[in-house]
């Protein structure tokens, strides 16, 4: 079973990027914590970022044939990104969008997802633990299909 982790704008500098916000860890040590916990799980992990909406839309285009889910922080793409939005709604496969920060805590903008109503589940705000939640969801749930 294969999920995709798929990072946003800005996200590639975690770790240097505003800590007191969205805490010490860097991309590949997020990475990192995923593939080991889908390892246990029994899945497997394909990783990718990049500051380009359309970059991010062309690896979901090309990957989600070959996948069974997506856990994404679609970075600040969440609030204005209907392209995003409408290749992962294409894609047909369940998602789960993530924030490391609480969205809904923030500036009014960032309360607004246009990513979220096409989702199984937004998690935010529980730092890098959300991942492994939407991991354990994901693996849980499509188990439980097969
Ligand atoms: C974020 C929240 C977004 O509003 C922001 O633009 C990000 C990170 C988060 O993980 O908390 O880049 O998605």
């Amino acid at each position: 079973m294969k999920i995709l982790l798929i990072h946003g704008p800005n996200l590639n500098v975690l770790g240097k990027r505003d800590r007191a916000i969205y805490g010490d860890q860097t991309l590949a040590e997020i990475e990192s914590l995923v593939v080991k916990r889908a390892q246990e799980l029994g899945a497997e992990v394909s990783a990718f970022q990049s500051n380009s909406e359309g970059t991010l839309i062309d690896f979901i285009q090309a990957e989600t044939p070959k996948a069974a889910g997506i856990i994404i922080n679609p970075g600040a793409l969440t609030h204005y990104g209907l392209s995003l939005r409408d290749a992962l709604e294409d894609s047909a496969i369940p998602v789960i969008e993530v924030h490391l920060s609480n969205i809904h805590a923030r500036e009014k903008w960032r309360r607004k997802s246009v990513i979220a109503p096409i989702t199984r589940a937004q998690i935010s705000g529980k730092g890098v633990q959300g991942y492994i939640d939407a991991l354990e969801i994901l693996v849980t749930e499509l188990k439980e299909k097969k």
